[in-house]
């Protein structure tokens, strides 16, 4: 089984990743933290920047992630600074911020960059979908609670096994692990 290391200090990413990358025989390694995070509205340069660093420091094959929650009605916001909202106003803010808003359309997106010896390279996903009007906990982690995706009537929190199939971070680690397994035959 080949070795990866992921750098992470998120334990829900780790297991999100795991049942991924275990499907492809890839075994995951998580390495806590992916460096100091460069300050960018491109979750890709901020992935591929940890990614460069981190290889020049550790030397194996890894991989960081990026990801963020791009909302329609606030133009975009919190995207690049998903992290920073969650943190300072979380899924009630976001709510709030919202209001009565009709036009309630989202999308998650993940940049994952892979490192090793022959450089760095990109892997993204998004997934559409609407944000809830009401906190929904249960299963997941950050705007689980209040993000519906398209085509379907919960939350990410409530409908945990469609998240594994369908997330912005699921299809992004999907096109890696193809990546990696192809490159190994
Ligand atoms: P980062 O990729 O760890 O910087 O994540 C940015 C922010 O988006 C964090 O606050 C996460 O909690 C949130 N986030 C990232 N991925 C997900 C997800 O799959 N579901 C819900 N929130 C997420």
């Amino acid at each position: 089984m080949n070795e990866i290391l992921f750098l992470t200090s998120n334990k829900h990413k780790i297991t999100e990743a795991q049942t991924i990358l275990n499907k492809y025989n890839l075994k995951l390694v998580s390495f806590p933290g992916k460096g100091e995070e460069i300050q960018s509205d491109s979750l890709q340069e901020v992935a591929r920047i940890c990614a460069k660093r981190a290889y020049l420091r550790i030397k194996k094959p890894l991989f960081v992630e990026d990801s963020g929650l791009f909302i329609d009605a606030l133009n975009g916001f919190p995207g690049a600074y998903s992290a920073f909202a969650l943190d300072k106003i979380g899924c009630e803010g976001i709510l709030r911020l919202l209001g009565q808003e009709r036009l309630r359309g989202a999308r998650f997106e993940c940049a994952v960059a892979y490192a090793d010896k022959n450089g760095t390279r990109i892997f993204t996903g998004a997934v559409l979908g609407s944000i809830s009007t009401q906190i929904f906990e249960g299963e997941g982690f950050g705007y689980d609670p209040i993000f519906i995706p398209e085509g379907h009537k919960q939350t990410f929190s409530k409908n945990f096994e469609v998240k594994e199939k369908i997330s912005h971070r699921s299809i992004a680690l999907e096109k890696l692990a193809k990546f990696l397994t192809e490159k190994k035959e």
